[in-house]
């Protein structure tokens, strides 16, 4: 049988290995963590992140092939294929700050595997990584080889939040990178060979180990930066009179365009795309690349464009001070079908207005209350450091002015304004009418997500603005 240890019970390696485990019903897989009290949550009913589909694929497999433990030597020690998917946050202090990847989960994780090993191994990168950490890696992992073998493979993972299951159950492609020599190559063949369990050959791709490592970094650059295009062409649509939705239906139905990733919004948020691309960006700088750098440093600077550019929009039309009123936040995490906030744009559009001394009254079918105040006190880059991080409340000022509720209706009770920061499906079919007589008047909407129809808010009474629409 063989045995696969994850490094690493995150957003990616809890569901990735769980439909390994069920795809794979003769492979043992354990997903090990230093963090106890996630890995006591893999083991409960409630498990630590909120995602469609995983509680019944972890539930069909926990117990019998899929075990979360804290075990993390032993796991590694017994393993064949050893996945590492620790975060790789953006350097907070020291050369590279504010853009390079910190690899010092990911040393520490490598450090232990060669120390614990007493058989070869087959190790691969599933977090994300700036290309060439391979080399570091094999390094520190022949440090102390004892004779032992190991082989590195680059095995980024592509899927998205909110959907992981199904990107995970159907992937577009899975990408395994390995040395061009016949071990490296037989590795290759052993991970292949799990993932041919249940993904078509034709959608495994096999390529050299810096090619792999990039390639992550290229795709999340490239799709945060249709984003950002758009995004950029929503600010046009608002001075011209142009609809962004109409624009980007016409342009995305270009075949060589394609429909998707087009939806202007309030900026992107989540995890990876802005580490990612400062990565990219530092990688550049490093390799005497500064006009690259700069390229994809505007994908960054748009996307804090488009969060001003909400903030001010907020304040501006409510006659240019939000002080003491009452605005009210439909939505918290940075898409929908997730609890996570990591890097949400609610984060900066909810500080903004508080900067202008608002009050506000915040609603997430998934996000805890704890959490929006953790994330409210937190300074940037600060977010992906939860290891590092003492148990922190909110500055008492922003607590005071921050009320967290448990539906829509009661968040805009009162309230001037309102504004939309995730595309909830809850938030298209609320009962708007009700909503605007608790509300004070005039009544203002702003549509970060363009969710709601405009036209009839406008006719209930609403003063409504929605990224890159016409008033
Ligand atoms: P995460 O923070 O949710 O999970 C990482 C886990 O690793 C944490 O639970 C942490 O306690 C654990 N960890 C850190 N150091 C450890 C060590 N030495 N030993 C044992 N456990 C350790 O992160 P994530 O969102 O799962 O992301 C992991 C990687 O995958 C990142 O590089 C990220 O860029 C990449 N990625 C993330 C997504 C996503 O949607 N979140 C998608 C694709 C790729
Ligand atoms: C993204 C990529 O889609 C994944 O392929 C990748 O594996 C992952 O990053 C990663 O490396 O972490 P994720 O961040 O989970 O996945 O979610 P996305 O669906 O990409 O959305 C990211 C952000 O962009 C969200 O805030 C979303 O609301 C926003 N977005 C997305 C838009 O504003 N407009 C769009 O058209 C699409």
């Amino acid at each position: 049988m063989v045995k696969i240890c994850c490094i690493g019970a995150g957003y990616v390696g809890g569901p990735t290995m769980a439909v390994i485990a069920l795809k794979c019903p003769s492979v043992q897989v354990a997903v090990v963590d230093i963090a106890q009290k996630r890995i006591e949550a893999w083991n409960s009913d409630k498990l630590p992140i909120y995602e469609p589909g995983l509680d019944d694929v972890v539930k069909q497999c926990r117990g019998k092939n899929l075990f979360f433990s804290t075990e993390v030597e032993k796991h590694v020690a017994e393993a064949d294929i050893v996945f590492v998917s620790v975060n790789t946050p953006t350097k907070t202090t020291g050369l590279g700050a504010g853009k390079a990847a910190d690899l010092t989960y990911w040393e520490s994780a490598a450090r232990m595997i060669a120390d614990v090993s007493k058989s070869s191994k087959i190790v691969v990168e599933k977090s994300t990584v700036p290309v060439k950490t391979a080399e570091a890696i094999e390094k520190i992992l022949t440090h102390n080889s004892k004779g032992i073998k190991f082989q590195i493979l680059s095995n980024p993972e592509f899927l998205a939040e909110g959907t992981a299951i199904q990107d995970l159950f159907n992937p577009d492609r899975v990408l395994i990178g390995g040395r061009e020599t016949p071990e490296g190559q037989n590795a290759i063949k052993a991970l292949k060979d799990v993932y041919a369990h249940w993904v078509p050959e034709d959608r495994i791709l096999t390529t050299n180990l810096w090619s792999a490592e990039l390639s992550k970094l290229a795709a999340n650059a490239f799709l945060a930066q249709r984003i950002s295009s758009v995004n950029a062409m929503s600010a046009l649509c608002e001075a011209t009179g142009a609809n962004v939705i109409e624009v980007s239906y016409a342009v995305g139905k270009d075949t060589r365009i394609g429909p998707k990733f087009l939806n202007a919004s309030v900026g992107f948020g989540g995890s990876c795309f802005q580490k990612d691309i400062l990565n990219l960006v530092y990688i550049c700088e490093c390799n005497g690349l500064p006009e690259v750098a700069e390229y994809w440093k505007q994908v960054i600077k748009i996307n804090d464009y488009q969060k001003n550019r909400f903030v001010n929009r907020v304040v501006a039309s409510m006659f240019n001070t939000v002080a003491k009123k009452k605005i009210a936040i439909l939505g918290f995490a940075f898409k929908k079908d997730t609890g996570d906030t990591r890097e949400t744009p609610a984060i900066d559009v909810c500080k903004g207005l508080l900067g202008d001394k608002a009050e506000l009254s915040i609603y997430d079918p998934q996000v805890t209350e704890d959490q929006i105040h953790k994330d409210l006190a937190l300074s940037k880059f600060d977010w992906d450091h939860p290891l590092h991080l003492q148990p922190m409340s909110a500055s008492s000022s922003t607590e005071k002015q921050v009320t967290v509720v448990g539906d829509a209706y009661e968040a805009a009770k009162g309230a001037h304004g309102l504004c939309i920061m995730t595309e909830w499906d809850e938030f298209k079919t609320l009962d708007y009418k009700k909503i605007f007589d608790n509300m004070q008047k005039p009544a203002f909407v702003f549509d970060g997500r363009n969710v709601v129809n405009a036209d009839q808010l406008r006719e209930i009474g609403f003063i409504v603005f929605s990224i890159g629409k016409p008033l």
